[in-house]
């Protein structure tokens, strides 16, 4: 048997790929077709690096081409992904942890550290192994809103090496630099001091397998910012902001720091915090105090998704400072919120692990006023 080259391009030409709305021979997709008797070769280029999506392509290929042009064919793809934009920098994973969210705001007091902690138990109580690593150096509220604040982290031996055992609560796995200061010590940290503490906190700590570890990132944008990106390859970050003008502002300046091509994490969404104020005795009266839909419109504006919106509410405050994520209780509204806005992030957190590679961890090496992107 003798295949025809021609035969096997109109084949293909029936095949669409996920995402692309011309077929595959027309985008351009398909780079060449080699025959040699009853064997074929396909030359695939594709844009994505995710496994699922080049199996199916491969799946089609070969399944059309039996269909159209011969059982008898012996189908071969090769699959080349097209290089990505930036160039690839190793940096070091985190054996376990499968994605660091960074929780973000411009703007300090706008609820971060709230839905970071009430995020991490909706996660936790949706299944997913959750960690939350309070980076905030400035004011460490982990301890407090996790009701863990006299708990100090034990040493334990894994592999001949001492690691730190995060302290668990309502399972969540908890670190904080703030179990490592006293509250009364006024923390001023330089940049590279904290991102030192940090990485211990990442690389010499006994996590286990965790599906997210969330990270309260400090308020602003500042030097700090860069020494933690730079240290830890963050999966994607969320923004917190209120619907105040001044605060998106802030929010603003936030999603431009991850963007900004030194660091370049993905922005997984914005969330819009004290959304609203609601009596909790009359849910239906929603008062925009801080304006209405500011985050949302930022969100469309800046073409990120929009995450959801959690009301302001007494008892979220009550909860907070009682040491217990005002999410773990049922049926409520509240609950209901903060379930959806975890679902978001879960989601947006697969499309972005189907779509770009993983982010890495870089290391800017400043030389005789010269910097370089490093390898680590
Ligand atoms: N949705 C909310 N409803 C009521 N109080 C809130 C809400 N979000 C945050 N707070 C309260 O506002 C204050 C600041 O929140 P916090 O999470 O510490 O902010 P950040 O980490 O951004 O500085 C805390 O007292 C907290 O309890
Ligand atoms: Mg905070």
């Amino acid at each position: 048997m003798k295949l025809d080259r021609k035969d096997i391009l109109k084949a293909l030409e029936t095949i669409t790929l996920a995402g692309e709305g011309k077929n595959m021979v027309e985008s351009e997709a398909v780079r060449n077709v080699l025959t040699f008797g009853d064997e074929v070769v396909v030359e695939l280029v594709m844009q994505t690096p995710a496994l699922h999506i080049r199996k199916r392509a491969e799946a089609d290929i070969i399944k059309t081409i039996h269909d159209l042009v011969s059982p008898d064919a012996k189908v071969k793809v090769n699959v080349k992904i097209e290089a990505p934009e930036k160039p690839e920098i190793k940096g070091k994973a985190i054996p376990g942890i499968s994605n660091i969210i960074a929780v973000s705001s411009g703007k300090g007091g706008v609820g971060k550290s709230t839905i970071t902690a009430n995020l991490a138990v909706t996660l936790a109580k949706m299944g997913f192994k959750v960690g939350v690593l309070d980076a905030d150096i400035y004011g460490p509220s982990m301890p407090i809103m996790f009701d863990v604040e006299r708990e100090r982290p034990i040493s334990v031996m894994i592999d001949g090496k001492s690691k730190m055992k995060p302290i668990s609560s309502y399972g969540v796995e908890i670190l904080s630099i703030g179990f490592f200061t006293s509250p009364e010590q006024a923390v001023i940290w330089r940049g590279p001091m904290a991102g030192k503490a940090l990485n211990q906190m990442i690389f010499d700590a006994d996590w286990g397998e965790l599906d997210f570890l969330l990270l309260d990132l400090p308020p602003g944008t500042g030097d700090i910012h860069l020494s933690i990106m730079q240290a830890l390859p963050i999966t994607g970050a969320v923004i917190v902001s209120t619907p105040q003008a001044v605060a998106l502002a802030d929010a603003k300046k936030g999603v431009a720091m991850f963007r900004q091509e030194s660091i370049n994490v993905p922005v997984l969404g914005i969330i819009e915090n004290m959304a609203y104020f609601t009596p909790e005795e009359l849910p239906d009266n929603k008062y925009y105090i801080f304006g209405k839909e500011g985050a949302r419109n930022l969100a469309e504006d800046l073409e990120v998704p929009f995450l959801g919106e959690i009301p302001l509410v007494q008892s979220i405050r009550e909860a907070g400072d009682y040491g217990r994520p005002a999410a773990l209780q049922t049926a409520t509204p509240l609950e209901a919120a903060f379930e959806e806005l975890a679902r978001n992030v879960v989601q947006e957190t697969v499309d972005r692990n189907d779509n770009l590679p993983a982010t890495e961890a870089i290391k800017i090496t400043t030389m005789a006023g010269c910097s370089a992107v490093k390898k680590k």
